[in-house]
């Protein structure tokens, strides 16, 4: 709770005057009356811990009582009866540190008594069209009430903006859970590595992962697994199919668990049978020296550009020694001569969200890693199994390392360290 509150105190502070607005994540129906599993908003809970839908947080550094408020929905008996407990107004008070809690239901009729005579309102319009809608006739019944001396806000702001700074970077509390995400999507990996062999299909590996992630009381994966055996480890967003992983293949699991909130977002690529092929083996080794190169790139003041820079040069070049491409290093470069076999960036920020918020530009221009950023290193090679141009032993091999790092004082701590990576250890853990 404290961690929670000393958040809404950092960003009434950097807001000065004026109000903020957080609406929850909407329900989601899947089907007819199946609702799909509900997650909060990631800026709601960053704000308060609170999960429960239909609620909205209101933050206030010009009402005499309150800073925050929770409209939340209320307590009621028929419906706990079906869906399970509700915090309740009460609730919001006392354990999510609201100074007032009020029924969702009441946010139309008191809005406009914290945005009267307010000039600033914080708040990201677009994003949720209920809480949108309420909000424009409430600013409608303020400007005319004029007559009367009541004004309604002049100045609207993006809430989100400044508050996406701070979620960039990440406090210690955040860092200890992140590294927990990490140990538990290790531990997913690994059983993935151990358990993987010829004949089973890709969805009973998604299987055994989520296994890893419910033992530890993780609530969902971050994303939806990807687990591409064969050429499916070239399409770049596949995900657990059907397909049975055959002898001499490798699989490429892209994978990771969401723990309180927090993503993890890992990338291995083994063979089916254990053993890499020399194909397989050349690829391999060619990826994650890109991926060591990358990540000795990450440190205050580098940026992302520099960081894709880096692993593009070595996988141009190891393409060139392997025979793929050839020519002039540079050149091949300038031209994206890699880009049929490299084809995506190698790094997003990573946090509540797995392709985490925070401006990625600043001014126009790359902006420069900090201390406590945490992103994704990710670099991968693709030869689809139609590059006509291509050797034959090449094609349909799919490779991508990935590994979450945190930017330190003077370089890089790699979360997931502990998911084995080089070839000896990878065949280790599939032995
Ligand atoms: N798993 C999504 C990504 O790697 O960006
Ligand atoms: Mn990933
Ligand atoms: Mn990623």
């Amino acid at each position: 709770m404290s961690e929670f509150a000393a958040r809404r105190k950092r960003l009434l502070d950097a807001m000065g005057d004026g109000v903020a607005l957080f609406p929850s994540a909407p329900l989601a129906l899947r089907n007819q009356d199946v609702e799909h599993p509900y997650r909060q908003d990631s800026d709601l809970y960053y704000l308060t811990g609170f999960d429960e839908p239909e609620s909205v947080l209101l933050l206030t550094n010009q009402h005499e009582e309150h800073s925050a408020v929770l409209f939340v929905r209320p307590k009621k008996r028929e419906r706990e009866i079906w869906d399970g407990p509700r915090a309740g107004v009460e609730g919001a008070v006392e354990r999510f540190g609201a100074d007032a809690a009020f029924p969702i239901d009441e946010l139309r009729k008191r809005l406009p008594d914290y945005l009267g005579n307010v000039d600033r309102l914080h708040y990201r319009i677009a994003k949720d069209s209920d809480t949108d809608s309420i909000l424009f006739d409430c600013l409608n019944q303020l400007r005319r009430g004029s007559r009367r001396g009541v004004t309604a806000p002049e100045v609207i702001i993006d809430s989100s903006v400044h508050l996406h700074e701070m979620r960039l970077r990440k406090s210690p509390a955040e860092l200890a859970t992140m590294r927990e995400a990490a140990a538990i999507t290790e531990e997913a990996h690994l059983r993935a590595m151990r358990l993987t062999k010829p004949g089973m299909r890709e969805y009973e590996i998604d299987a055994e992962l989520i296994h890893i992630y419910r033992q530890h009381g993780c609530e969902r994966p971050a994303y939806e697994s990807i687990v591409g055996s064969g050429p499916n480890a070239t399409i770049l967003h596949y995900r657990a199919g059907n397909r049975i992983m055959n002898d001499g293949e490798l699989v490429l699991i892209d994978a990771g668990c969401e723990h309180e909130y927090y993503a993890s977002d890992v990338t291995r690529t083994f063979p089916v049978n254990g053993r890499f092929s020399d194909a397989q083996r050349a690829i391999y080794e060619l990826v994650l020296r890109a991926q060591d190169s990358a990540i000795a790139a990450v440190k205050p003041k580098a940026t992302l550009e520099e960081i894709h820079a880096q692993a593009v040069r070595t996988i141009t070049e190891g393409l060139v020694d392997i025979g793929l491409l050839s020519g002039d290093l540079d050149t091949l470069i300038e031209e994206k001569k890699y880009e049929p076999f490299y084809m995506h960036r190698t790094s997003h920020w990573l946090g509540m969200d797995v392709h985490d918020v925070g401006r990625y530009y600043l001014g126009g221009k790359h902006r420069p890693l900090e201390q406590d950023f945490v992103l994704t290193v990710e670099p991968g090679i693709y030869i689809a199994t139609d590059a006509e141009d291509v050797d034959e032993r090449w094609r349909g091999i799919g490779v991508r390392i990935e590994d979450d790092v945190v930017v330190t004082r003077s370089g890089a701590e790699v979360l997931t360290a502990g998911v084995p990576k080089t070839i000896a250890d990878v065949e280790a853990a599939c032995r």
